[in-house]
């Protein structure tokens, strides 16, 4: 067997033979089809990326079919329960596992940059009272490329590693101040006492009280949700993230990318949209002629299936379990009577069946924050600040490897051509 593709270009009858390394040809190999010498190469249409690798990448490794997915090849069952979100923040970022000392020393570096610069705050309270959250997250950290000027300095090892400090640091503090902003209520600053995950609810919930803690099996669960969160490989926004960071723009410019394209529905607003179906459907009772609409292709059972995992969400089964111990803490939400059931009328129905339709991470994950009190807004916020480590993994590989280039696709131009310009003058005469 030769790991080489024969191909025939009937255009012109001639055969050439395209090298497949890891499962892939080389688009520029394509390149070097051609009908004449003159011509442009053969190209590949591929819009939305489907069934094109952009890089090469080390970060996480998903098996879709299997339901695997692993950070630095570490299984997220594993690091969900026995790890913790700043550990996972190192992992990805280093590669490996910290020792303790590099484990104290990271956790002291991230505690100690949990501040802003004043001017931040007072640049966040220029926006208007209703201005979404993740609006003002995407602004405020594009922002701190202002602050820290030296940040364009991408080639200095030392320098990356400051900024990816700052950034998973300050992320909760920008997060939690455009909470803080909608509701009209005083920002509050970092409790560097608390640990990350601790200190985030303190800047969200904090009122005249002098100490905020929170109870420590909610912390523990919005803990694990950062960790479900923190990378998901070549998706939407970490490829927005590469793909103004392959400029060598400073991190912040490229991270504000990635927050920009999590803000679209099709990406982080799932959740939200599972909220409003369980709202819709109301009670149990409803939910036969619920599934029946969406057999029918009048609805979407919004939570269940996925582009890539299609036996089930490895992380849905970990938020399932995290429901239950932040609703030990809250008391019920009537909407998980509605959603369970749901689950399980939908998991013994041939049409989800057949069709591999099984719970996603966002099926879960709208209860829990709303249990929280979030409002719906502050749902994908949440996700970016899980997913900051990961875009800044992703970033810190895009800027050390060699065989990376600009990001510049190619396009099929289907417009005129050639067309003579008359002047306005002659055109409205
Ligand atoms: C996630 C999602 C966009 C993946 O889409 P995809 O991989 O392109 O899958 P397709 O849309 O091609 O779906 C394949 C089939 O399943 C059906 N299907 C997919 N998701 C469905 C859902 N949530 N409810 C009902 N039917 C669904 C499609 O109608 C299609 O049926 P058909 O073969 O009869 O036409 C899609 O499953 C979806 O919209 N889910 C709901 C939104 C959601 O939860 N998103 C969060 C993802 S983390």
């Amino acid at each position: 067997m030769t790991d080489s593709l024969t191909v025939r270009d009937n255009r012109t009858g001639q055969e050439y033979d395209v090298p497949i390394l890891d499962g892939t040809i080389k688009a520029a190999d394509l390149g070097k089809i051609k009908t004449a010498e003159d011509t442009p190469g053969l190209a590949v249409y591929d819009p939305g990326f489907v069934n094109t690798a952009s890089c090469r990448s080390s970060v996480t490794y998903i098996d879709g079919e299997k339901g695997i997915l692993e950070y630095r090849g570490y299984p997220i069952e594993q690091l969900a329960e026995k790890s913790s979100f700043l550990e996972v923040a190192y992992l990805l970022i280093h590669g490996a596992l910290p020792t303790k000392a590099e484990y104290d020393a990271w956790v002291h570096e991230i505690t100690y940059h949990t501040f802003v610069h004043e001017n931040v705050k007072t640049f966040m309270q220029g926006f208007r009272y209703d201005a979404h959250p993740m609006g003002m997250l995407m602004a405020s950290v594009g922002a701190l490329s202002t602050f820290y000027p030296d940040a364009r300095n991408i080639s200095d090892a030392d320098n990356r590693h400051m900024q990816i400090v700052r950034m998973i640091a300050k992320m909760p503090t920008l997060g939690a101040w455009s909470f803080r902003h909608a509701q009209g209520k005083p920002y509050v600053y970092p409790d560097n006492d608390l640990s990350y995950t601790a200190n985030f609810l303190s800047m969200l919930f904090k009122m005249s009280e002098s100490k905020y803690e929170a109870d420590p099996r909610l912390v523990k669960a919005l803990d694990v949700l950062f960790i479900l969160h923190a990378d998901h490989e070549q998706n939407c926004s970490t490829n927005a993230v590469r793909s103004v960071g392959s400029s060598q723009v400073d991190p912040y410019s490229a991270v504000a990318a990635g927050v920009g394209a999590l803000y679209g529905p099709l990406h982080g607003g799932a959740n939200e949209a599972v909220l409003r179906m369980l709202k819709r459907i109301g009670s149990k009772e409803n939910i036969p002629a619920f599934i029946q609409g969406v057999k029918d292709g009048n609805e979407r059972l919004m939570g269940f299936g996925h582009r890539v995992y299609k036996n089930f969400d490895p992380r849905a089964t970990i938020i399932k379990k995290a429901c239950d111990d932040v609703f030990e803490v809250t008391g019920v939400n009537p909407l998980l009577e509605i959603a369970k059931e749901l689950e399980k009328i939908a998991l013994e129905d041939e049409y989800f069946i057949k069709r591999k339709l099984y719970p996603n991470v966002d099926f879960y994950s709208g209860l829990i924050y709303e249990a929280f009190q979030f409002p719906p807004e502050m749902f994908t916020v949440l996700f970016a600040i899980g997913r900051t480590p990961g875009w800044l993994a992703q970033w810190l590989e895009l800027v050390q490897d060699k065989e990376q280039k600009i990001a510049r696709p190619k396009q099929i131009y289907t417009g005129d051509r050639t067309l003579d310009f008359v002047p306005a003058s002659e055109r409205w005469a």
